[in-house]
């Protein structure tokens, strides 16, 4: 027997690995797409002193579900995540502010990005 069969497999192996990374592995990737990059930046700024915002860990403020905890919950989609930073401003009070709309869209974009197959909250 030759090894090449078996090194194929490895290649094969080593292709699954890489496909089934979180997609948060995406949003720090020098490739990921700019706005990506600009909501993951703001999120940082602007929503990390409460929520989680990568792809694991709890949020430093216990009310605010961490980031990867909301778009995981099913029927969010871009559009529902988008009105929801739209009108967020006052609803949850902690959240008083206003997202400006040239913003809320890679917000969106970088959370969506942290939707995972499979995904369970930390506890
Ligand atoms: C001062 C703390 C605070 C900051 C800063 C903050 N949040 Fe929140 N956020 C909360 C709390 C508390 C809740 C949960 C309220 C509840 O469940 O009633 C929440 C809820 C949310 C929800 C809804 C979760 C759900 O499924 O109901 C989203 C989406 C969200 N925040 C996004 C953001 C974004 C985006 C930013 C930054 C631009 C941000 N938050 C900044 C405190 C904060």
């Amino acid at each position: 027997m030759t090894r090449l069969p078996a090194l194929a497999l490895l290649a094969l192996a080593a292709c699954i690995a890489a496909s089934q990374l979180p997609q948060a592995s995406l949003a720090r990737s020098p490739a990921a797409p700019a706005p990506v990059k600009r909501g993951q930046a703001f999120a940082q700024a602007h929503c990390s002193v409460c929520h989680a915002i990568a792809d694991e860990g709890f949020s430093p403020n216990p009310e605010s579900p961490p980031f990867a905890a909301v778009v995981n919950k099913p029927g969010i989609t871009r559009n529902t995540l988008r009105q929801f930073l739209r009108d967020s401003h006052n609803f949850p009070a902690a959240m008083n502010f206003r997202v400006e709309p040239a913003r809320i869209d890679d917000l969106a974009d970088y959370m969506l990005t942290l939707r995972t197959p499979g995904y369970r909250p930390p506890i």
